[in-house]
């Protein structure tokens, strides 16, 4: 069995590229029209601590709804992931603290399934978390973790074995792309795999507007913190001035396109330097930042269809707002 310190770190090497990488999208992003900013760099140790924050608070219910799945639908998760008995890995990307998927790990691990746990994350700081906590709760657990990007380590978890692959998508992050970005994407993900292969993939469903936008637009502000945090990391990792107080976050939701966007809006006309690099914002201009997609299950299914998978089953939580969808590769 692999130790917990078998993480897959950074080499400096690659650590300067991901730095050079996270300038070069900032850089990109704030030079577009309209300005923008990849959700993507709002995992820093900060901004791990502030999502842990909004998972806990009593307007996001996507934690709780998909967590209530995880919790008490636990063996029909399994019997859709372990029916043929054969070994496999179980590949979760974009773990994070893998809260949800502890319990499928407990489950299986008790039930002497064969398979090696591979979580992907792009914040080696999310993940030693998880892998000190997973190695503690379930004694018996194999765990391989990989630091980076999605398919970066997706590459590396096919060069470390050829077993089965079921793969995790959870937490409705597939939400956090634009739909033309979320098909290309999750055909991007079936090239990985082989017939008969696994991908488990959460959706937030569609419901009252008001209900989906009050999750995203906290009174406490832990969402405006979160967002506003990323300004903070570019300050310090990419030398900027940002003045934080001269913006706000700002929020909407739209039912007919089930989109909901974050902002961060400036407050005055004002220049920012990054680098060397001028950046110059009107009053009241918007930088966006993230989409949360909401889904019909006809658009699940479509998405299915088009991105070369069947729905083989679906588990939902005991309101109805959220699913887990059991995608199979045709
Ligand atoms: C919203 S959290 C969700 C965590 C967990 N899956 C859940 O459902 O609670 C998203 C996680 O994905 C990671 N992530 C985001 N973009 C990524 C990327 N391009 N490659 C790897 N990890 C990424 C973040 O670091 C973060 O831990």
């Amino acid at each position: 069995m692999l130790q917990p310190e078998n993480i897959l770190c950074r080499e400096d090497k690659n650590c300067k590229d991901s730095n050079d990488r996270f300038f070069a999208d900032v850089l990109d992003g704030l030079q577009s029209i309209p300005k923008t900013l990849e959700s993507k760099y709002f995992y820093d140790e900060k901004g791990d601590v502030l999502f842990q924050q909004i998972m806990g608070m009593p307007e996001y219910y996507l934690t709780r709804c998909e967590l209530d799945i995880f919790k008490n639908q636990t063996r029909l998760l399994n019997g859709y992931i372990a029916a043929d008995n054969s070994p496999f890995d179980l590949i979760e990307l974009g773990a994070g603290d893998a809260t949800k998927s502890s319990y499928l790990l407990k489950n299986l691990v008790e039930t002497d399934t064969d398979f090696t746990y591979m979580p992907i994350d792009i914040s080696g700081n999310i993940l030693s978390v998880l892998n000190k906590r997973l190695t503690a709760e379930i004694p018996g657990l194999d765990i391989i973790t990989l630091e980076g990007e999605y398919f970066d380590m997706l590459e590396q978890a096919t060069h470390i074995s050829a077993r089965r692959k079921v793969l995790m998508f959870l937490g409705g992050n597939i939400g956090n792309m634009e739909k033309d970005e979320a098909l290309s994407f999750c055909m991007k993900l079936r090239e990985y795999l082989n017939p008969g292969d696994i991908l488990l993939i959460g959706f937030d469903l569609k419901k009252h507007p008001q209900t989906i936008l009050d999750a995203y637009n906290d009174k406490q502000g832990i969402t405006a913190a979160f967002n506003l945090n990323l300004l903070t990391r570019i300050n310090r990792e990419l030398g900027a001035n940002f003045d934080i107080q001269d913006f706000e976050h700002y929020q909407n939701y739209d039912p007919l396109t089930g989109a909901c966007r974050s902002y961060l809006v400036s407050l005055k006309k004002q220049t920012v330097i990054i680098d060397d690099k001028v950046i110059n914002f009107e009053k009241d201009e918007a930088i966006y930042m993230e989409v949360s997609q909401k889904f019909s299950k006809n658009d699940i299914a479509m998405m299915a269809e088009e991105s070369g998978f069947y729905i083989g089953g679906a588990a939902y939580d005991n309101k109805g707002w959220f699913t887990d969808s059991i995608w199979i590769a045709k």
